[in-house]
């Protein structure tokens, strides 16, 4: 079997052709959609996001600002930066850019931002809401996760899911939203006993484990779906994922690439979420 291939580049124009029209129907009632995104310190990668962010705003029409601060900042600084920002009626959604410098208490920053500006949906509260299956900012990748399986005509229901990895901002909250759209979960992580035992069961495998091409042909069962939310380099400095490409493609359905999966999803989903906060704010 040849898998087929989940084109997550072709998904994210299509979803943001819908966000930019959103975007044009909120500027017509006289609100722009705001971003403000925080780097703090000089991160290569975290640049990159960040610049992405950014370009992408740009392109669909939003107002997008970038606080930078220096990798020395004080906690005080930041929590008051932040502050600022959530009194700020220009600005619908706040992002400061992880990991921070380890001075800084993450959570404390988290947690000092506005929930109804949290486009990341990382605040307690806000994941709290997505537990119980509230309306809320859905954090971004797991979002668009379920956006390209859904956007396949791959519905999770009944499914047996296995996600490999349990991180804040990926795997635990993916397999709560498969939870929430009825599938059975399994969480599996580096402390798993026989990682294989458990893959080989599922219908689809979320792999977010961090390390280059983890999740060989044998952890997967014929024909199941491979959702690769790594974004690794190999040993010759090639961008891979937590899946062995070649040799999955040959065993599972359907696959998502890196680059060109999970990733753009990310950032159209940011967008998405920073559009629900304007159209929200406008009405209450
Ligand atoms: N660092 C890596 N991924 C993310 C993300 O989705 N949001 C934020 N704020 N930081 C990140």
């Amino acid at each position: 079997m040849t898998a087929e291939i989940i084109n997550g580049k072709e998904i994210a124009a299509k979803k943001r052709e819908e966000i930019a029209k959103e975007v044009e129907k909120l500027k017509e009632n006289g609100v722009t959609p705001g971003l403000a995104v925080i780097l703090v310190g000089n991160n290569h990668a975290s640049r990159t996001y960040v610049t992405n962010k950014q370009k992408s705003c740009q392109e669909l029409g939003m107002h997008s600002i970038l606080i930078e601060m220096p990798e020395e900042v004080s906690e005080e600084e930041l929590l008051g930066k932040i502050d600022e920002l959530n009194q700020d009626p220009e600005i619908h959604g706040i992002l400061v850019q992880l990991p921070i410098p380890k001075h800084i208490d993450e959570k404390k920053v988290i947690e000092s931002i506005s929930p109804l500006k949290d486009v990341d949906g990382f605040h307690p509260v806000n994941i709290g809401r997505m537990m119980t299956g509230q309306n809320t900012f859905l954090p971004c990748t797991p979002y668009g996760i379920m956006v390209l399986l859904e956007e396949t005509g791959i519905s999770v229901a009944g499914k047996h899911v296995v996600v490999v990895g349990r991180s804040n901002i990926v795997g635990k909250p993916v397999g709560q939203l498969m939870l929430n759209q009825h599938a059975t979960v399994t969480y599996c992580h580096s402390k798993t006993k026989d990682l294989k035992s458990y893959t080989k069961q599922a219908d689809i495998v979320v792999a977010a484990v961090g390390i280059a091409n983890f999740i060989k042909a044998d952890h997967i069962k014929e024909g199941a779906v491979v959702i690769d939310v790594g974004i690794n380099r190999n040993e010759a400095g090639k961008l891979c994922g937590d899946v062995d490409f070649e040799e999955v493609s040959q065993v599972a359905g359907y696959i998502t690439p890196v680059p060109k999966g999970v990733g753009p999803m990310t950032i159209t989903m940011l967008m998405y979420n920073t559009v629900k906060s304007a159209a929200e704010s406008s009405n209450r």
